[in-house]
């Protein structure tokens, strides 16, 4: 697996603006989509292309277009939504793959109450949006969720990183390709990112 920081000096300057203490709603909004948008520019370069004919004015050429079904964005509930409105400014027509987690009080392990993944996921690219990994236990429930289900191509964003969540994704699946914002310092003993954004949904749903 590789990690991906963005270097864009845009996104070094929204993630900066997004920690702002005294935030509105909306800007966080408007900023954690301005940011998933430059994400999703940069997990997707990589995208496989073919040679197809196509008639246009000048008469019949060869272009490049995508050589598979497009990506599946896969928001993680309730932050991931966050994220989505961002990426389909890139992935305007791609189907999208829910996945609601909830954690199980007596494994302490985050269980999946909701899923609704296309049917061919097999053929498909899937992108995780999420604005925090933290530990990484959702992400990483929601990758073998995916996995199970038959998915073959699993790529991640996220607004900012814990290296503690990186690791822990690194290690159970070195196949996913992690594409961040930020990579912050580490968890506090509360599982939240230092320095981090706070409660990033709740920042984005206006909840605290
Ligand atoms: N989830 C958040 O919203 N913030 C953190 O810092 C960690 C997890």
């Amino acid at each position: 697996m590789a990690v991906f920081a963005s270097e864009h000096p845009l996104v070094k300057h929204k993630v900066s603006l997004l920690r702002e203490e005294s935030i509105s709603v909306k800007s966080f909004r408007e900023l954690a989509n301005e940011i998933a948008t430059i994400l999703t520019v940069e997990a997707t370069t990589n995208l496989a292309l073919k040679q197809t004919p196509i008639t246009c004015w000048s008469g019949t050429i060869s272009a490049p277009i995508l050589a598979n079904k497009n990506p599946t964005l896969v928001p993680i509930l309730r932050a991931g939504l966050g994220m989505l409105d961002g990426a389909l400014k890139i992935l305007p027509c791609a189907k999208i793959s829910v996945v609601g987690l909830k954690r199980n009080e007596e494994t302490l392990q985050p269980e999946s109450y909701y899923q609704n993944i296309v049917a061919d996921i097999e053929e498909r690219t899937a992108i995780i949006i999420d604005p925090m990994l933290a530990t990484g236990g959702s992400a990483l429930a929601t990758i073998e969720l995916l996995k199970s289900t038959g998915s073959k191509s699993i790529i991640a964003l996220f607004l900012v990183a814990a290296p503690e969540g990186i690791e822990a994704l690194q290690s159970a699946h070195p196949d996913v390709d992690l594409y961040v914002a930020s990579i912050d310092e580490k968890l506090n003993d509360q599982g939240y990112i230092l320095p981090g954004l706070g409660d990033a949904g709740d920042k984005l749903f206006g909840t605290i």
